[in-house]
């Protein structure tokens, strides 16, 4: 179950640096930002599979590894409370740092606001700011014209690196890698230099439309 979650977390934190380069195309513009959009849905390994196809294969995936996660971390949660000796809670904890201490209650949170996120952008039910249908560059810089929405994602975009910075050390600990004292620095620096670079690479196309640099 620990190799699961291990597998299925890296997997999704290869796809959060795909969508956060992705993001980034809006500072190219308007042209380029749809261009890129455009071909993820339906160019992308054409012609080697029909067009259209590639989009869904890799949506089926990545559901995939989003529910065997929150599958294995559910059973490890059973099975950490089923090991304890004693029911009483006991306020003497072992040395960890907020983000470990936040792995269970932090998934919920980041898992529950993407499913805002998707229905904002990808089903397009939940539109505050646009009406759907207009074009990808429109959608999300009539979103973040709005304070309180790029707050919101601040909020989450807290979380989820949180969450990867404890998850990248952690999976790569379970995957065998941590095995000295230097190998575990190497880890702890990888971890911090990846949940940085998430932050700022995602919150800095929301921050940049909300100050008026890209409209
Ligand atoms: C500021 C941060 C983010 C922005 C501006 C953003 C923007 C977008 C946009 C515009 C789309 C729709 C793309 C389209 O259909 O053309 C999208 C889809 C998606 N985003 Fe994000 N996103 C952000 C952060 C995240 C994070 C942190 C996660 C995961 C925890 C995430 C997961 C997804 C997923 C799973 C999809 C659906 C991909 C698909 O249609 O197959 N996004 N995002």
């Amino acid at each position: 179950m620990k190799a699961v979650m291990a597998l299925t977390g890296l997997v999704m934190i290869g796809f959060l640096l795909m969508h956060m380069y992705g993001n980034l195309k809006a500072f190219l513009g308007a042209e380029a930002f749809d261009h890129y959009a455009h071909w993820l849905k339906t160019d992308i390994l054409y012609p080697l599979v029909p067009q259209g196809s590639f989009i869904w294969l890799f949506r089926a995936f990545l559901l995939l590894c989003i529910v065997a996660h929150m599958y294995a971390a559910a059973v490890l949660t059973g099975r950490a409370h089923a090991a304890r000796s004693s029911k009483y809670v006991t306020t003497d904890r072992i040395q960890q740092t907020y983000s470990a201490r936040t792995m269970r209650w932090g998934g919920v949170l980041i898992a529950g606001f993407l499913v805002f996120h998707l229905l904002q952008f990808t089903v397009q039910v939940v539109t505050p700011g646009f009406t759907p249908g207009i074009s990808a560059y429109q959608m999300v810089v009539l979103s973040f014209q709005q304070w309180w929405l790029v707050l919101a994602y601040a909020i989450w975009i807290v979380a989820v690196c949180m969450h990867v910075r404890h998850g990248v050390w952690s999976a790569l600990t379970t995957l065998g890698a941590h095995t000295s004292p230097g190998a575990r620095r190497f880890l702890d620096g990888l971890a911090w230099v990846i949940a940085v670079l998430l932050f700022v690479g995602f919150m800095i196309m929301p921050v940049a439309v909300l100050l008026g640099w890209i409209s």
